[in-house]
């Protein structure tokens, strides 16, 4: 019964056998780009620069490929908050329902489902129709496309290329009903965001291997193995790599850990030395206001296309994947090369931090080094695992040697 009526509420709102869904109700994710016309994110939780006419360059400042303010100005025109970079895509959250009614765990798919309607309970969100509400929330987040009010986005689709698709969808005079056609745009969104394939196809050479259909290079397997290795990376720790109960592996465990990234003086609003992204406990959120040991904190993202991402950490501190592994592996052993120099010539260790909070940055391996040990990686480890997480890219294609 439990299971009838969870896959029910999965199902509600999705795509059915035998519906023909519109074309444009996949516009957006066709070419792995963002929706030109919305800018809604792409399938890689909003990077990819390729499908986009005239090539990085001619994107919009929103999608700011110089990561100068992390990866986005914030909004259209850039005009946001600019104290934040984009934050990851939406899908894996709404993954984890889908992961638990497609394993059938009935027990973890009632607790995420409860999750979720927790969360989700906060904002607009309508009981049988689970991603209305996330659907909604990249449209008007000043950190994403930052669109004043629902007509602005309605707007935008009239005047896109799949506006005929639209109407041919929810009614000629869909337009006229600002209500009907706002919520044609969130069921489109939510369409999308539930068809498996192509929203989270599991398609990347890591998951080939997984499923025993692609070899990895000698490079790669090194990779995976320092990845995991507590001795070494011991990535896994918070961005777990390995199936588990028949699920593929998200590459992060949902948990909140302050790793200590540097300041990016290239924020807005860092100019003003007061101010700090303390994360979980704010400014920016306010649930948390006034917990000290929650300041710091922030998710660990997934690592799925991470190595298609040009900005890193919720700052946007860093611009290269092979940086973002030397930052694991010298943060505690040459701090001197990701922080600047006091006055005294030392490293400001944890400069993005004020001193009281410090105490809540994670100090197991790797980073468990003091100033002058050897690094728990080293150049090779690095290299390896830059190639493994390019593995953990979606759309690879088997070749036929490796079937
Ligand atoms: C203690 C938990 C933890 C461990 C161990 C850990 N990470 Fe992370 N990782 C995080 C968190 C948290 C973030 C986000 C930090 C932020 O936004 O400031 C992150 C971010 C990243 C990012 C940037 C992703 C993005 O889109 O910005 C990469 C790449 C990454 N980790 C790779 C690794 C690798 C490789 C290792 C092993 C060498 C590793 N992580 C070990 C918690 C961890």
């Amino acid at each position: 019964m439990i299971r009838l009526l969870l896959l029910l509420l999965g199902t509600l709102g999705a795509e059915r056998p035998g519906q023909r869904v519109p074309a444009w109700y996949r516009a957006d994710g066709r070419d792995g780009g963002p929706d030109r016309g919305t800018g809604y994110p792409g399938p890689d939780g909003s990077v990819g620069t390729d499908g986009w006419p005239g090539g990085p360059e001619a994107l919009p400042p929103w999608r700011d490929p110089a990561g100068a303010i992390g990866r986005s100005g914030g909004g259209w025109g850039g005009r946001g908050p600019r104290r934040r970079r984009i934050p990851l895509g939406l899908k894996w959250a709404a993954a984890l329902v889908v992961i638990g009614l497609i394993f059938r765990r009935a027990i973890a798919a009632v607790v995420l489902m409860a999750l979720s309607f927790l969360v989700l309970s906060a904002g607009e969100f309508h009981p049988f129709a689970p991603s209305l509400g996330l659907a909604r929330l990249p449209l008007f987040s000043p950190f994403e496309m930052a669109n004043p009010d629902e007509a602005t986005v309605i707007a935008t689709v009239q005047r896109a290329s799949y506006a005929g698709e639209f109407r041919d969808t929810f009614g000629a005079r869909v337009f006229e009903d600002q209500a009907l056609a706002f919520k044609g745009v969130l069921m489109a969104l939510e369409t999308y965001q539930q068809s498996p394939e192509e929203f989270y196809p599991y398609s990347s050479k890591y998951d080939a291997w997984l499923r025993h259909q692609a070899t990895l290079t000698s490079e790669e397997s090194r990779g995976l193995a320092a990845f995991n290795d507590p001795a070494k990376g011991n990535c896994a720790r918070c961005h777990p790599s390995a199936m588990r109960e028949g699920a593929f592996p998200q590459f992060t465990d949902y948990g909140y850990v302050g790793i200590g990234a540097p300041r990016n003086a290239r924020i807005p609003a860092n100019a003003d030395r007061r101010y700090y992204d303390l994360g979980l406990c704010g400014p920016l959120r306010t649930d948390f206001r006034g917990k000290p040991e929650y300041c710091g904190l922030f998710r660990t993202p997934s690592l799925r296309n991470v190595a298609v991402r040009r900005v890193f950490f919720h700052n946007g501190a860093l611009h290269r994947l092979s940086d973002v592994v030397r930052f694991y592996a010298e943060r505690d052993s040459q701090p001197q090369k990701w922080y600047p120099r006091a006055a005294n010539g030392a490293a400001q260790k944890f400069d993005d931090l004020p001193a009281v909070y410090q105490g809540n940055v994670d100090r197991i391996a790797p980073f468990d080094r003091h100033t002058g040990d050897p690094p728990p990686l080293s150049e090779r480890d690095v290299a390896d695992i830059v190639a493994f997480l390019n593995t953990l890219t979606d759309g690879y294609r088997p070749e036929p040697s490796n079937r």
